[in-house]
């Protein structure tokens, strides 16, 4: 005898149970109404991140020329990312040369908005975002990441639940929408990481990919490749980066995003069943480009990249195809690539980046490997912005 299976109902049944068991997990990872919350960093971190030594900045210290930090039970220096923010300002205050220690954009420089797309699913577009965003913040910068992905997952990476905070309003959508728009700042929120504001994701981002062809016949204005710009218009003095987290599929909204972008990162896992999609990829938005550009898009890219992502360096037929990469587009392909790391993926499991956890939790050389990969990536990026600066 077969049993009679109703595909709603099974599926019904498996969204519930799943939904209570992420809650039960999210409870044990963020316990017990937790908001997430940066842990502090050492000197020799910090150093590093001001580009000066753990010497001259115990000097700055003892000159009393830095506000004092809390010291931890073993009596060495912590710091918050809010008392690295505030170093940065003293020290910027007697800097000779003006952006040493804030080397964020100055007057006439236009914000630079980066987009992380591709739309292969899981090749890194959320992972690159997040870094990026957290790296940024860290060197200084002013970061907004705007989630314009209804799966949301950078949202839930800053610790919010989506499907819970944003379940029927609060997300970029409120911004987006066509009828009774919001002003951004409306449903910016700050974020646990000192520095990075987020406009979140949510499953509602979804009706803007409805509602759009609408909006096309009734010439609602703007059109839906501008409406991320005139958003951002509102809230743009306050940031030196805007980061487009965009979703696995060339819409509506990412064509939002991009048409917002001043630069391109389009992430690439290193095999030739991705480079074929993404060569696809390429075509359909150089077509659909071509449709936006016509009808009075502005397009002009400070830079396009490709980020080569979960390299395995000792994988010959990854190898292979990353020269054949490099060949084709010499300029285009970044230097550094993201390494494949069990530290990333094992961290991404707590809902966590390579920045927040520490370093003890993890196999220290692995910890190192992927943490020196991504800041490479991340301060070739930081080049390629301050170029786009001028500078
Ligand atoms: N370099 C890496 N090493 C190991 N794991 C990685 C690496 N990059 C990404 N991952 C893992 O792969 C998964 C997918 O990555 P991510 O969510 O960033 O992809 P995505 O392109 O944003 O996916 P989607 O298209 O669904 O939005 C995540 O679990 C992430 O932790
Ligand atoms: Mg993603």
């Amino acid at each position: 005898m077969t049993q009679d299976v109703y595909i709603n109902e099974r599926v019904r049944a498996s969204a519930a149970s799943l939904q209570s068991a992420l809650e039960a997990h999210m409870r044990t990872v963020f316990a017990p109404d937790a908001r997430k919350t940066l842990r502090p960093f050492s000197a020799g971190e910090v150093a590093d991140l001001l580009g000066i030594s753990t010497s001259f900045l115990r000097k700055l210290h003892f000159d009393g020329k830095l506000p004092e930090v809390e010291t931890s039970a073993g009596g060495r220096r912590q710091y918050t990312a809010a008392d690295i923010t505030a170093i940065r300002h003293a020290l910027e205050s007697t800097a000779k040369t003006p952006g040493t220690y804030l080397p964020g954009r100055r007057d006439g420089d236009r914000v630079q908005a980066l987009a992380f797309l591709n739309f292969k699913g899981g090749s890194g577009k959320t992972t690159s975002t997040v870094h990026t965003a957290q790296r940024f913040a860290l060197k200084g910068y002013r970061v907004l990441c705007v989630d314009v992905d209804p799966q949301a997952s950078l949202t839930t990476l800053f610790g919010f639940q989506p499907e819970v905070d944003f379940y029927d309003s609060g997300s970029v959508y409120d911004a987006l929408r066509y009828e009774d728009p919001v002003p951004l700042s409306a449903v910016i929120q700050k974020t646990f990481f000192t520095g990075i504001d987020l406009a979140p994701g949510g499953l509602m981002l979804q009706e803007f990919e409805h509602e759009t062809p609408r909006a096309l016949i009734d010439n609602i204005q703007p059109p839906f490749f501008s409406r991320m710009a005139a958003v951002l218009e509102e809230v743009e003095a306050d940031y030196d980066v805007i980061l487009f987290d965009c979703p696995p599929q060339l819409g509506y909204l990412t064509m939002s995003a991009l048409c917002a972008a001043t630069s391109v990162v389009i992430t690439i896992v290193p095999n030739m069943l991705d480079v074929a999609s993404m060569a696809q990829f390429l075509q359909m938005s150089a077509d659909l480009l071509d449709v936006v550009a016509d009808a009075g898009a502005e397009m002009k890219f400070d830079f396009m990249r490709f980020l080569i992502n979960r390299y395995e360096p000792a994988d010959g037929p990854q190898q292979q195809v990353v020269s054949f990469l490099r060949t084709l587009f010499p300029d285009d392909v970044m230097i550094s690539t993201l390494l494949k790391s069990t530290a990333i993926s094992d961290a991404g499991l707590t809902q966590q980046t390579l920045y927040e956890v520490e370093r003890a939790q993890f196999n220290r050389q692995t910890y190192d490997r992927a943490v020196a990969s991504l800041n490479a990536v991340n301060d070739e990026l930081e080049a390629l912005m301050q170029q786009a600066w001028r500078r």
